[in-house]
């Protein structure tokens, strides 16, 4: 019963949240399922309406409750419903998620850090502070959650390297308290009631592929649209997609597309000009998919993307520029000609022309387009530059995870020093790839050789999971490793990441 609850939980996260919402009543489903435990006063649901969080947060809140309190028979419907309802009308606003948006896109690495190093210790070391940041709450709910993860899981103290301090002691006098401050229950923002149907223009990146511009068609309402997206790569490749989504709560975008490369998931957020933001990603593998932002085609003046957004002084460039209202009044700057401009359906397209190196700013329609203008790079870097890849396969359930770098190239600014603030980002380059040992002890191990393989869009495969008979000891293919990224310059530039090839990842949650 159990492992089949937790398979469930792993695999149907994002389904769920995608499923087109029900029309019977949210609140009369929180009353059947819920209110045989959770009681109604006069302020509310307990506990239910002491808290407000994301729609994943709130999927696996209901999630835990099915399972650990063994609630029979809830059909994929009804579980839908109730997380959409409870997004409506107890979630957060898209402005108290910003700054953690990260976790609920599926970013394969970001930086998440606690507001300072207590909170990052004591509630960012089994979870991502950003789950916490995520909920708003009362006091005494705040007290409540706390509690629970000590009943929950009585070994806390002892774990996750909390031997070393009064865990207990802390969160009760100290951790409690700050969240009650920082994250009150608050009001609880209204629902989105606008009307998202329309044509949309769309522009983006995908890490390992390229830039990326096109389309998407949004018809019905915003609790069971109907999506078409259509991307034109910077090569010429396309993908189409279609499938459903849905705004949960006050500007949550869910979609679950087929097409393309397979079935993926969108995660945006509806700004209040009903401009979207956020990541596409491969339903079947987080890692692989891009950044994305959409507007309505009628959107009042705006600029998506430049693309490329950097030109090599001296060589007429052309680049793609992606909008709304954009017209061919193009100003550039003094050292800046502008060869030709066309006009096509998301944009203009520029053939321009630099000849000082540097930042250049233009004005297309009055919006400003930030370029660079180069002549050399001064360095290269690898984003990431330390990086999780994990086995997988291998006849196991769980599939591999791949790690995806970018060279990035840049200049070194008016100071003529490498790593300072006044460094030039100008542009993910064309690379070569290939990995070596990171120590000595991965070198004796071969990591390089059993742990995976790197291929020259910088997207490193990991190898099949379990035991590996031709390895000391029968390890498994783990490994430890140096990607180094080759640019073609006189003479060539190169950098290094750091690549934990490390295990599957057993335990996955929509807020990890
Ligand atoms: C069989 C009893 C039972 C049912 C049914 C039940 N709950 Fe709970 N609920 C609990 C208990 C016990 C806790 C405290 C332990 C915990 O948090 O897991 C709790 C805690 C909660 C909390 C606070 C936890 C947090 O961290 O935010 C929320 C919110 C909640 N339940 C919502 C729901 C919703 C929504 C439903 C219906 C889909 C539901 N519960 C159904 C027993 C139940
Ligand atoms: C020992 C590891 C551990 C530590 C330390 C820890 N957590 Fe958790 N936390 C968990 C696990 C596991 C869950 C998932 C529970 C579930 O839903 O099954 C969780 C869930 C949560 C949730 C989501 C609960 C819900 O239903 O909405 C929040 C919020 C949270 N933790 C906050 C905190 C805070 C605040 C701290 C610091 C006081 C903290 N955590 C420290 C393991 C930990």
């Amino acid at each position: 019963m159990h492992t089949r609850l937790t398979t469930l939980a792993v695999v149907a996260v994002c389904s769920v949240l995608t499923h087109p919402a029900h029309a019977a009543s949210g609140e009369e489903t929180v009353s059947t399922l819920c209110g045989a435990c959770h009681e109604k006063t006069a302020t509310g649901w307990d506990r239910i309406d002491s808290v407000r969080k994301t729609p994943e947060g709130w999927d696996m809140t209901v999630r835990r409750m099915i399972r650990n309190f063994n609630i029979a028979g809830v059909s994929d419907d009804e579980l839908a419903d109730v997380i959409a309802y409870l997004s409506d009308t107890r979630g957060l606003s898209v402005a108290e998620t910003q700054g953690r948006r990260y976790i609920l896109e599926r970013e394969p690495v970001a930086i998440d850090e606690g507001p300072n190093q207590q909170m990052t210790e004591t509630c960012g070391r089994c979870h991502s502070y950003a789950r916490v940041e995520l909920q708003r709450r009362t006091p005494e709910d705040w007290a409540k959650l706390v509690h629970f993860h000590l009943g929950q899981f009585p070994t806390l103290e002892y774990q996750a390297l909390a031997r070393d301090r009064d865990w207990w002691g802390i969160a009760q006098s100290e951790i409690i308290p700050w969240l009650a401050e920082h994250y009150p229950l608050g009001q609880a923002p209204a629902a989105y009631a606008g009307d998202p149907a329309g044509d949309y223009i769309v522009a983006g990146h995908q890490p390992g592929r390229g830039d990326y511009r096109g389309t998407m068609t949004v018809t019905g309402p915003r609790a069971a649209m109907d999506v078409k997206m259509a991307l034109t790569y910077s090569d010429g490749a396309q993908a189409e997609y279609t499938g459903r989504a849905h705004i949960l709560g006050a500007g949550e975008w869910r979609g679950t597309l087929g097409g393309g490369d397979g079935d993926i998931h969108q995660v945006l957020a509806v700004g209040l000009d009903g401009r979207l933001d956020g990541r596409w990603f491969l339903a079947a593998q987080d890692v692989t998919g891009g950044r994305i932002s959409a507007v309505r085609a009628d959107h009042p003046p705006v600029v998506l993307a430049a693309q490329p957004a950097m030109l090599r002084i001296g060589q007429p460039t052309m680049i793609q520029i992606t909008g709304t209202g954009l017209s061919d009044q193009v100003t550039a700057p003094d050292g800046v000609t502008v060869e030709a401009v066309t006009r096509d359906v998301g944009g203009v397209m520029l053939t321009l022309t630099a000849a000082q190196p540097g930042p250049v700013t233009l004005e297309v329609a009055g919006q400003p387009v930030d370029l660079v203008a180069y002549e050399r790079l001064d360095r290269i870097s690898i984003i990431p530059d330390v990086a999780i890849s994990r086995i997988g396969g291998g006849g196991g359930a769980i599939p591999k995870t791949p790690a995806q770098f970018q060279a990035m190239g840049w200049l070194n600014g008016p100071d003529g020093q490498p790593g300072t603030d006044d460094d030039v980002a100008v542009g993910i380059m064309p690379a070569t790839w290939s990995i070596a040992p990171w120590s000595e002890e991965a070198a004796r191990m071969q990591d390089e050789k059993y742990a995976g393989s790197i291929d020259q869009t910088g997207l490193f495969t990991p190898a099949d999971a379990g035991p590996n008979p031709e390895r000391p000891m029968m390890t498994n293919n783990i490994g430890d490793l140096r990607v180094i990224a080759t640019v073609e310059q006189d003479p060539p530039l190169t950098a290094e990441a750091h690549l934990y090839a490390t295990v599957q990842r057993f335990v996955d949650a929509p807020i990890r």
